[in-house]
C-alpha cells in the first residue's frame, strides 16, 4: 500500500483549501474546541501545527501567544486572511513549515496543538519527536485525531478505504498502538489523557506531558 508523501499532501490540501471550512468546519468542531480549551488552560506560548485555514485561531485566549505553521501555503493564506479580518493580535507567526522539521528552538512552547494532523504526515513518530523537542519540560502536546479501530467491521472498512484516503491526504487505519509504541520508545513523555470525540467517538483528544 503506497504511503503518504509530502508532495501528495501539499497537492491534496491545495485542492481542499477553497472548500475546507465548508466541508470540515462543523464536523470536527467539538474536537477543535476541546483541544483549544486545554491549550487555554495552559496558556503562555502555543504552537499550532497544521493550523490549516485557522478555524481555531479565534478560540485561543487573547492572552496566549500563538505561532501557527502548515505545509500548505494555500491553507495558510486563508489563516492569514482570518487573522487580519478578526484582528487576532495574539497570533505572532504564521509560517509554511514541515511539522517534522520545526524551525524553533528546543524547550520553547508551553503547549503544542496538532488537530487532525498526525495521521496525515509521512513520518508520524519523527514528527511527534519534534513536537516534544520544542515543548518546555512540563508542557503539553495536545492532539485530536482519528484513531483506527483495533478489530471488527470498522477496521475492515478503514483498511479498504485507506488507498483512497491516502490520495485525500490521511490514514484512516492509524492505530492507537502506534502512539503507545512511540511514547514508550521516546521515554520522555507521559500520557495525561485520551478522550473519545465525535463523530461517533472514532476520534480522540490525546494529551502527552513532557517529563
Ligand atoms: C485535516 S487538516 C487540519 C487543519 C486544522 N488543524 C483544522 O483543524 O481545521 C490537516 C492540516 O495539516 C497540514 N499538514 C499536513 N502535513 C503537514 C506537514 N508535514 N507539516 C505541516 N502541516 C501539515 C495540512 O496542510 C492541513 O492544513
Amino acid at each position: 500500500m503506497g504511503d503518504i508523501d509530502r508532495a501528495g499532501v501539499e497537492k491534496a490540501y491545495e485542492r481542499w483549501a477553497p472548500v475546507y471550512d465548508l466541508v470540515f468546519g462543523k464536523v470536527f468542531d467539538e474536537g477543535r474546541q476541546s483541544t483549544i480549551a486545554e491549550a487555554n488552560r495552559i496558556g503562555g506560548r502555543i504552537l499550532d501545527v497544521g493550523v490549516g485555514t485557522g478555524l481555531s485561531l479565534s478560540d485561543y485566549a487573547r492572552t496566549t501567544k500563538i505561532c501557527g505553521v502548515d505545509i500548505s501555503e494555500p491553507m495558510l493564506r486563508r489563516a492569514q486572511q482570518r487573522v487580519r479580518e478578526l484582528k487576532l493580535s495574539n497570533v505572532e507567526v504564521l509560517a509554511v513549515m514541515d511539522a517534522k522539521n520545526l524551525a524553533f528552538a528546543d524547550n520553547l512552547f508551553d503547549a503544542v496543538v496538532a488537530q487532525y494532523v498526525i495521521t496525515a504526515v509521512p513520518d508520524p513518530e519523527a514528527t511527534l519527536d519534534d513536537f516534544i523537542r520544542v515543548l518546555k519540560p512540563g508542557g503539553e502536546l495536545i492532539l485530536v485525531n482519528h484513531i483506527g479501530a483495533e478489530t471488527g467491521p470498522r477496521r475492515m472498512f478503514e483498511l479498504a478505504f485507506a488507498p483512497i484516503a491516502r490520495r485525500l491526504g490521511w490514514r484512516p487505519e492509524f492505530p492507537w498502538a502506534r502512539l503507545t509504541n512511540w511514547a514508550a520508545r521516546h521515554g520522555g513523555v507521559t500520557l495525561a489523557e485520551r478522550r473519545p470525540m465525535p463523530p461517533l467517538g472514532h476520534f480522540s483528544l490525546i494529551r502527552y506531558r513532557k517529563n
